[in-house]
């Protein structure tokens, strides 16, 4: 009988091997060029960066910490759309440890940190969150940040920031330093997030409630403190800003935990906290346009046990009117995912006055709806699932994909088809598709595409394509990138060289056809950091990465030493004996040009 030929990867190029040593790795044929470090200017009149001399003030004009989501927006008008453009970089949190000299301990234990922690300290933290706007070209091969761009652009913890949509001006949203409720300086914990069709970065707030100091019990919102994991005492800011301690300012932690609308293109721009989408620890905002023209945006709420959710815009998009977008965001519907165990599923729409979502249950308006958006979500029933990360459409096929970093506290009677396996180490991924392919559709069929994990070993349930090499499994995906063929990048955060013998990276992974599942290792990050943020250019030429806290120690080795900032687990990039690690965007391009893996 005729053999069927071996099924052909849809990826060419050559694998790299897993592990983990001091710096980054990609595959032959690629270059993986630094663009930009922590501390880099940014604005005019930014100082070189000092590691021993930082100040708030440079901080201010420089790259910030942590890069995680990178979009890239296209310059209107450019000659060629992949070879000029904004750069939007989040700066999601910082590792105190490694950014100061003398302080010790774990990011983990940051609160072993507190005494030490100064005010000018504190500022520094302030200054390196938020968000970069950068505006790069590409001349000959190479990348580069244009100097003195109009466009340069810093957002920090301590930016105004408009509160648009049904909670603004809420009572619940006032302070004493914000009577009306309508502006809050700052956005922090920046994961991932989204660019839209209209050239604007939505940036999404996760793990809001670390910032906030004190104890929820006793406090008059004690239960919906609890609900968010708040206060999480993470950060000393509320030893020296009062709004950051629950018990002197009840309502700040309100304004946090929102998506943020960012016009890159007018730097004087105000930003908007589109308190349409909801309250909760979003870890992105990928989307996509509707069949009639309005935009869905879906996100995830990065913690055990909780919910996917989408907003459709009750607006359509305009491709000719720029302005009429632009506050799109406002209006529309949030939506909450039900899984059911025969593979179909249902949103759940999150309306005030809708089902349980009354007075009588707790919610007196859609403000109480968004503003305690995991209480509705509870209310309805949706499906709790292990960690959401990046929730992601793929506009070749209409797909979407969720994905699922870990649960290790799920037991076997919680286990469900949606979340098939108890004590989850390694995460999986569900791909949705839409019924009627329409996003704005209230069913979805559904299916896991992978079970990470190392697939030889069956304890582990993984379900990797069999053609899978020992490079090419991963654990813990957290962000996804869809290229301009339609083809799906995973990148992870948790692998631990000590109990999986590979660190963190990025993956290719077929979703169609025979090879469906069939993963390959493109790209190593250095030692203790995870890979956030893979995005393409249009034309797939280039591939923007994050390589966030390079230098911590690998948590689940119990042997190794605390990393610092005089004792980092590596000095990547600078590899300098008195310089720390950087956090830095990687930009691949492949040798000689051309669509990356083609
Ligand atoms: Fe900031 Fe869910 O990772
Ligand atoms: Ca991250
Ligand atoms: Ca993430
Ligand atoms: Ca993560």
């Amino acid at each position: 009988a005729a053999q069927t030929a071996t099924p052909k990867s849809s990826f060419n190029f050559t694998e790299i091997t897993a592990g983990s040593d001091e710096t980054h790795h990609a595959p032959e044929g690629y270059d993986a060029d630094i663009l930009m470090r922590w501390g880099d200017p940014v604005l005019p009149g930014a100082p070189a960066f000092d590691p021993q001399k930082q100040t708030a003030a440079a901080q201010k004009l420089q790259f910030g910490y942590n890069n995680d989501y990178i979009g890239y927006l296209p310059m209107p008008g450019a000659v060629d759309p992949s070879r000029s453009g904004l750069l939007v970089v989040n700066h999601e949190y910082t590792n105190e440890e490694l950014m100061f000299p003398g302080l010790g301990g774990r990011q983990e234990s940051k609160d072993a940190n507190f005494g030490k922690m100064t005010k000018d300290l504190v500022d520094i933290e302030m200054a390196a969150h938020g968000g970069s706007v950068l505006e790069i070209r590409r001349d000959g091969g190479k990348w580069a940040v244009v100097p003195g761009s109009k466009y340069a652009r810093r957002l920090t913890a301590e930016t105004p920031i408009a509160i648009s949509g049904p909670a603004a001006g809420h009572d619940r949203l006032k302070t004493s330093a914000d009577p009306a409720g309508k502006t809050v300086l700052g956005m922090v914990n920046n994961c991932s997030g989204g660019v839209t069709p209209w050239g604007t970065w939505v940036t999404c707030e996760e793990n809001f409630n670390g910032y906030f100091r004190g104890k929820a019990a006793g406090q008059p919102d004690e239960a919906k403190l609890k609900r968010y994991g708040a206060p999480a005492n993470q950060y000393a800011w509320g030893k020296f800003y009062d709004r950051f301690d629950v018990a002197k300012e009840r309502n700040e932690i309100n304004r946090f935990g929102w998506i943020v609308e960012i016009d890159p293109f007018d730097p004087a721009s105000v930003p908007k906290k589109r308190t349409a989408l909801g309250r909760v620890k979003h870890e992105g905002a990928a989307g996509i346009l509707a069949r009639d023209g309005r935009y869905v945006v879906y996100t995830g709420d990065d913690e055990r046990f909780d919910y996917v959710y989408k907003f459709v815009t009750e607006g359509r998009f305009d491709a000719q009117n720029r302005a009429a977008n632009m506050d799109l965001l406002d209006r529309g519907t949030l939506y909450v995912a039900k899984y059911n165990a025969d593979g179909t599923g249902e949103w759940l729409p999150m309306v005030h006055g809708q089902g349980p979502l009354t007075a009588a249950n707790g919610f007196a308006s859609q403000a109480d709806v968004l503003i305690d958006a995991r209480l509705a979500g509870d209310a309805l029933g949706a499906t709790k699932m292990d960690r959401p990360e990046d929730v992601e459409a793929n506009p070749k096929t209409g797909k979407v994909y969720v994905i699922l970093t870990n649960n290790t506290r799920r037991t076997d009677a919680q286990v469900d088809a949606a979340n098939p396996r108890a004590n989850n180490r390694f995460g999986h991924i569900i791909e949705m598709t839409p019924n009627d392919g329409d996003h704005a559709a209230t069913g979805f069929r559904w299916d896991i595409l992978v079970k990470a994990g190392d697939h030889t070993v069956a304890a582990t349930g993984a379900s990797f394509h069999p053609s899978t090499t020992k490079d090419g499994w991963f654990g813990m995906p957290d962000n996804l990138a869809v290229d301009g063929q339609g083809r799906v990048w995973i990148a992870t955060d948790g692998n631990s060289p000590a109990k999986t013998g590979r660190g963190d990276g990025l993956w290719a992974i077929e979703t169609e056809g025979a090879l469906r599942g069939a993963s390959k290792h493109f790209f190593q990050v250095p030692a203790g950091a995870e890979m956030c943020g893979p995005f393409f250019t249009p034309d797939d030429e280039t591939l923007f990465l994050a390589v966030q806290h390079p230098g911590e120690a690998d948590d689940e080795d119990p042997k190794a030493a605390p990393a610092t900032f005089e004792t980092p687990s590596t000095r990547w990039p600078d590899f300098k004996p008195d310089t720390p690690p950087r956090p830095a965007v990687v930009v691949i391009t492949k040798k000689g040009g051309g669509k990356i893996a083609v």
